[in-house]
């Protein structure tokens, strides 16, 4: 955990920790989809609908999304299921699921940690996860929860930022020194979070080793692919059965 210079209080990329993170998102949540849209030029919807398209929900399907934020995604996993379907949506930031609320009330939304989901085993046909991972220490035993509440042949799929192809690598890191942090204090009055961001990014492994950790906690069909020149990588697996 880091004091930065306005006194937030943030988390430290790679060993992320929930009082921290869940602090600096609830600082962050009224911004946060602006700044979504504004830092990816409006890429970030085309993202999460690709993830919504992976998860192959049908009419009636029910779904978890899990580090809800805002509740974006669940938006549209819902638009897949319908009204004869369930979404739930959850988060460790009330702030954020607040926001949620009032932003897709046909979905349900609880404050609980990735960790240790408050629902039944396999009562999912798909979980998603978009962002969160970066943001769990303990990403195995997040997988691992994710696997108990699918049901066998349920999917999943997480969305997060990677590193992007070798060719691109130069503009990107300008733009996270340059871009990020001059929007950042310009929308938020302060770049501590967004600092987090881009060091969290670059702490984070590329899409073949969360392909391992997918193998690991048990899933199979597992793959993956780029996006917007490898900024964000989508992976997805299938609970065997
Ligand atoms: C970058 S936001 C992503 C929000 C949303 N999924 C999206 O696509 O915009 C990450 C979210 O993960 C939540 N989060 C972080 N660690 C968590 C945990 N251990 N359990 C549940 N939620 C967590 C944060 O509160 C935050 O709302």
């Amino acid at each position: 955990m880091t004091v930065g210079a306005a006194e937030e209080v943030l988390p430290t990329a790679g060993r992320p920790e929930v009082p921290s993170v869940r602090a600096m998102f609830g600082g962050i949540a009224r911004r946060y989809d602006l700044l979504n849209a504004v830092l990816s030029l409006g890429e970030d919807r085309r993202w999460r609908r690709r993830a919504a398209q992976l998860t192959r929900l049908a009419r009636g399907g029910r779904a978890l999304d899990v580090c809800t934020g805002t509740g974006a995604l669940a938006r549209l996993l819902w638009r897949r299921v319908g009204p004869s379907g369930s979404v739930l949506g959850v988060d460790i930031t009330e702030e954020m699921l607040s926001l949620a609320a009032r932003a897709v009330p046909e979905v349900e939304f609880r404050v609980a940690d990735a960790l240790e989901l408050p629902v039944p085993e396999r009562a999912f046909d798909a979980v998603t996860m978009a962002f969160g991972l970066r943001n769990i220490a303990d990403h195995q035993r997040a997988l691992r929860e994710v696997w108990r509440v699918l049901r066998p042949g349920g999917r999943v799929v997480i969305l997060e930022f990677s590193t992007p192809r070798a060719v691109m690598r130069p503009l990107y890191r300008q733009y996270s020194r340059m871009v990020i942090p001059r929007v950042a204090r310009l929308l938020l009055g302060r770049t501590g979070a967004y600092d987090y961001l881009t060091s969290s990014i670059s702490a984070f492994p590329g899409p073949d080793v969360v392909a391992g950790w997918l193998r690991e906690a048990g899933f199979e069909r597992v793959g993956f692919e780029r996006m917007t020149v490898g900024i964000v990588a989508l992976h997805w697996g299938r609970r065997p059965g």
